[in-house]
């Protein structure tokens, strides 16, 4: 039997208060879970930077006025609950200010929103100032840049904490419309009896991003594509496509049936991944002279289960492509040709998850202007603004709050997906250039899904 989630956290401590995630994300955050009255608890910002509480207000302030508006009342709330911790993360005595503002709480929440490199020395501190009794630890991805050091950094939280007080983000899975792939799967039964490799010719998912690195380059230039999306965010969506109807909907059984399709996957061969860099990438500040970095990549993936084994997943995602919007394309095999006029298009389901929320099936009807003729239409299941939903970032934080884990990627899980693109990340494949504003390389067309490349057309 499976054991009851951790209770509510009953204070939130964040390192990396003054930082960039702060401002742009957790701070809106905070004062939407108060408005939301889900957020009652001490909020501690720790951060190196000569600040005072006064300050930390006064960013917080900012940054709501720039992300999303600032609600006074919600505000007024938010300044009340905000603590602040000034000091070095190598120091004692920061985890000792820490230690004292934390008073009574007994179940702290710890979210890093700090690079990966540091959290060793934190956890210790953490552990040493007597900071880790009855608490839980948030970790921001990318968790890893490979398996060994994914299971190295696994090995130093799972030291101080277990494996059910580790949330690590990824913050795709707060988003509602991928929230809602799994509702749309697996609350309507008509999918289900050609949701499978005997109807199924091929999945497609396309992330698409219509700027560049956005002033990141430091950052973007050690992970590239398929670390930075596809190996957490992509393969996600790609699990809530092809996973098992979970038998029940506590995390752990959902999280069970998503580790499942990632064990399936075969390991990603080397010409199975096409890479490519946007001209001009070499010339954003912070990007290596010479780099090799991918800003797009393709990849064709297999998955060896009884539902799935001969089907090919693509998967596509870059910067600087005609569009930003995120989509995934299930195509069904072809009919069988009974009209002289040649075949029909293949039918197909549709799942757009951003920038709105999109869910067609794809069918042919006769044209009524030529009866000889079939015109390949769609029909709508839903289309609505992602814009109004929860953010992200709200419902993930949320739930780590509240206990609640399905969101989360569990150590096994993370550490498979490096498994699957390691060797091709290793293999040193070629870099292949694209002019900003194409779909990537020309190359790209060399794993072509059956069919072609779909490419969504938002707005
Ligand atoms: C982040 C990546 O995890 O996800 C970014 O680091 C990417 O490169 C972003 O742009 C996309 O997420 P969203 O929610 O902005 O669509």
């Amino acid at each position: 039997m499976s054991r009851p989630p951790p209770s509510a956290a009953d204070a939130l401590v964040f390192f990396g208060a003054t930082g960039d995630l702060a401002y742009k994300k957790i701070f809106p955050s905070l004062q939407a879970m108060i408005k939301r009255g889900t957020l009652d608890v001490p909020v501690i910002g720790v951060a190196k930077a000569g600040w005072g509480i006064e300050q930390l207000r006064a960013r917080a302030r900012d940054s709501l006025e720039k992300h999303g508006g600032l609600d006074p009342d919600a505000f007024a709330k938010l300044q009340g609950l905000l603590r602040y911790v000034d000091g070095d993360y190598g120091d004692a005595a920061t985890f000792a200010a820490l230690r004292k503002e934390l008073g009574a709480a007994q179940r702290p929440m710890h979210y890093l929103a700090i690079p990966p490199t540091l959290f060793a020395s934190v956890v210790e501190q953490l552990t040493t100032a007597g900071c880790t009794a009855g608490a839980r630890v948030v970790v921001e991805k990318p968790f890893g840049r490979d398996q060994a050091s994914a299971i190295e950094l696994n090995d130093v939280l799972l030291r101080t904490f277990d494996e059910r007080h580790i949330y690590r983000i990824d913050h795709y899975l707060g988003k509602g419309p991928v929230h809602n792939m799994l509702h749309f799967r697996f609350a309507n039964g008509f999918l289900e009896p050609f949701w499978n490799r005997s109807h199924v010719e091929s999945v497609q998912i396309t992330m698409a991003e219509d700027f560049g690195v956005q002033g990141r380059g430091g950052f973007y230039d050690s992970v590239g594509t398929v670390r930075d999306v596809v190996q957490n965010h992509l393969f996600q969506l790609l699990c809530n496509l092809a996973m098992e109807p979970p038998v029940r909907t506590d995390s752990e059984s959902i999280r069970d049936e998503k580790i499942k399709v990632l064990r399936a996957m075969r390991t990603l061969a080397p010409e199975d991944l096409v890479r490519g860099q946007f001209d001009g990438y070499l010339a954003e500040p912070g990007v290596k002279a010479g780099s090799k970095t991918e800003t797009f990549a393709a990849l064709r993936l297999y998955i060896d289960s009884w539902r799935w084994q001969g089907v090919p997943f693509y998967i596509r995602a870059g910067k600087s492509l005609p569009v930003t919007c995120t989509e995934l394309m299930v195509r069904l095999k072809p009919t069988p040709s009974v009209y002289s006029t040649g075949s029909p298009a293949a039918n197909h389901v549709r799942m757009r998850v951003s920038p709105e929320v999109m869910l067609a099936i794809g069918m042919n009807v006769i044209s009524p202007r030529d009866e000889s003729i079939s015109l390949p239409t769609e029909m709508l299941a839903s289309r609505h603004p992602a814009a109004g939903e929860m953010d992200a970032y709200e419902r993930v934080l949320g739930d780590a709050l509240r206990g609640d884990a399905t969101l989360f990627a569990r150590e096994d899980y993370v550490e498979e997906a490096w498994r699957i693109v390691d060797p091709a990340l290793n293999a040193d494949t070629p870099v292949h250039p694209y002019q900003p504003g194409r779909w990537g390389p020309d190359m790209a067309q060399a794993l072509s899904p059956p069919g072609g490349w779909h490419d969504p057309h938002p707005g």
